[in-house]
């Protein structure tokens, strides 16, 4: 089974064709940056472009860094306004003439590393968040990955992702001794309620993890995601394949 995988971002759309029985990316993926805020119909000819590319026919998967409820997309927290409302699977759909599933996108890489990555057979509570424009976040529990907006919950009196996300570190410039200090205060939090026997890392500074895990102090075991930046574009694949799902 093979479905086409997209992982949309706060800064570049990425996709690529990917068998769901593997997890395997069957060709180079493809990276379209998007340094500015893309209306909901840029974005849809932007994903269509990436389609046009593999010369896709089939199904797509799509994850959006943002609340999914059914087909309509209802936040955009680090995307452009108007996609709030908007019914995301129609527009993909319209814009590159396949079917579409959608999906959050840490969901997409949760999905993915509990099937192929690092979370691989362990069936037990796991929290993994992924660290990059915004925090990605989910739980997953049994072979179930549930999304959570993790990176809005407040932390003196904004969005923890403001403040912890990968982009906040370039930002405002931190070291990795400093970002892992708000990283800290932050996993206190998150395991108090959460109570995860593993933690999971990912997004693109999961690779970097040997800069900043030897400053984390987490009660539950501490680990790298392992598919890195394709975590989401597999999972998002995964998810346009009922069949894979399971
Ligand atoms: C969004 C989440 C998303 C995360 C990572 C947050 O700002 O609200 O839905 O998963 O960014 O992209």
């Amino acid at each position: 089974m093979k479905a086409l995988g997209i992982d949309i971002g706060g800064s570049a759309v990425k996709g690529a064709p990917v068998d769901t029985n593997t997890g395997r990316l069957l060709a180079e993926r493809l990276k379209i940056e998007t340094p500015e805020k893309l209306s909901p119909a840029r974005l849809a000819a932007t994903v269509a472009e990436i389609a046009a590319h593999f010369r896709w026919r089939g199904p797509i998967g799509v994850g959006y860094p943002g609340v999914i409820q059914g087909t309509r997309i209802r936040t955009a927290a680090n995307l452009h306004p108007r996609f709030v409302g908007c019914d995301g699977v129609k527009l993909f759909a319209r814009a590159t003439g396949c079917r579409v599933a959608l999906l959050n996108d840490a969901a997409a890489a949760g999905l993915a590393e509990m099937r192929f990555g690092s979370g691989r057979g362990f069936a037990g509570k796991t929290l993994m968040l992924t660290l990059g424009t915004g925090i990605g976040s989910v739980v997953a529990l049994d072979g179930v990955v549930v999304p959570l907006e993790l990176g809005h919950l407040p932390m003196k009196g904004r969005s923890a992702e403001r403040r912890v996300s990968s982009s906040a570190r370039k930002r405002l410039d931190l070291s990795w001794s400093q970002w892992a200090r708000r990283l800290n205060e932050y996993f206190e939090v998150l395991e108090t309620i959460i109570q995860p026997e593993l933690i999971i890392i990912g997004g693109g500074v999961s690779s970097k993890h040997d800069k900043f895990f030897p400053h984390l102090r987490t009660r539950a075991r501490l680990i790298p995601a392992r598919l890195g930046n394709a975590a989401g574009i597999i999972g998002a694949a995964l998810h346009a394949v009922p069949a894979a799902r399971d």
